[in-house]
């Protein structure tokens, strides 16, 4: 192997044509997926404090916002509800009626290429913020997995392109699963959140949500930060219960974990650069700290380059419009 002066790296990186010509990984539109908060009500477009640019919005602004995002080339959306009430086993949840059933149904009316997925979780749903039903302060693991069932069913019965479970109760991926096929829907894929992490992160996300836990914490159910192996148990579990994309949440302090996950099963696998990490990447930009536009870029690009083939992000519509540009 030559050496130094032989050898000199940066013959490639002498101008911008020529870093293009060797560039790994190149982020595309076609890479994004955009999180939505639907509320109800009619014309309510409420900025989430900690989340500058993203919105609490009505059905009715949903499609409106969601014909937007078709138009920039941004292929999918994933929904979170806020339902108008709440109760301790979240019947708002896998109410035929509820809030994301209503806004799949309206979207699947008036956009057509857009896919939909929906989030799959009880803390929205109940009074205690907690994911799952409870006996005193135990999450209650099977007793759950039946209601999340009926939430899955539900959103498939309205339309939904994409099941996406994020409670992080044992098997789930499993018994959705099977209740999409005995229910017709035996093309609908599930994108599960396999390795989610009980992560600090997710601050901004339960104010967006309102779904902050009236006690304790989610670390009886989401993983510890500490734990990589645990990773590939939770993939592999989800992987032979069914899934058909891995997701590994939270994105920018996990890519270890993305890169593992891929490099194991090398199966389509999401990445969730989530509202902490959002936040952080705005509020320094605002204060002129970083350089918001080539933070953003920056981040999704070692997002993908870590193995992700598909980002949720809520710079979603800013990186299309980035990308626009280039
Ligand atoms: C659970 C869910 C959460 C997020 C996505 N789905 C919150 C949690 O587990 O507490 C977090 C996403 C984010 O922080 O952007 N329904």
């Amino acid at each position: 192997m030559a050496l130094f002066p032989t050898k000199r790296l940066r013959r490639l990186r002498y101008n911008s044509t020529v870093r293009d010509m060797v560039r790994e990984t190149i982020l595309t539109k076609n890479d994004l997926i955009y999180p939505l908060f639907v509320v109800p009500g009619t014309k309510i477009k409420k900025e989430v404090k900690s989340m500058p640019g993203v919105f609490q919005m009505s059905v009715d602004v949903v499609v409106e916002e969601c014909k937007e995002v078709e138009k920039l080339g941004i292929p999918a959306v994933i929904l979170f509800g806020i339902p108008d009430h709440k109760d301790e086993v979240g019947s708002g949840a896998y109410d035929p009626n509820g809030i994301i059933q209503q806004t799949v149904r309206a979207i699947k009316k008036d956009v057509r290429k857009l896919l939909v997925i929906t989030d799959v979780c009880l803390c929205e749903y109940t009074s205690h913020g907690h994911c799952g039903v409870l006996h005193g302060e135990e999450i209650l693991n099977d007793e759950t997995v039946q209601l999340l069932v009926k939430e899955a069913v539900s959103h498939a019965e309205a339309g939904a392109d994409i099941i996406a479970p994020s409670d992080m109760m044992d098997g789930r991926v499993g018994a959705i699963r099977k209740a999409l096929d005995e229910n017709g829907f035996t093309n609908t894929p599930i994108m599960s959140y396999a390795v989610k992490y009980a992560s600090g992160f997710y601050g901004p996300f339960r104010d967006a949500a309102e779904s902050a836990p009236a006690f304790g914490d989610r670390r009886s159910h989401q993983m510890d930060s500490a734990n990589s192996n645990e990773a590939l148990r939770e993939a592999e579990s989800d992987i032979e219960e069914g899934a058909d994309i891995i997701m590994v949440k939270p994105a920018g302090a996990y890519l270890d974990i993305i890169w593992r996950v891929k490099e194991k099963f090398g199966m389509p696998t999401a990445a969730y650069q989530v509202s902490g990490e959002y936040a952080m990447i705005k509020a320094a930009g605002k204060n002129n700290w970083i350089d918001e536009e080539r933070v953003m870029i920056e981040s999704l690009t070692s997002i993908k380059r870590a193995g992700a083939d598909m980002i949720l992000t809520y710079f979603a519509k800013d990186a299309a419009k980035f990308l626009d540009r280039m």
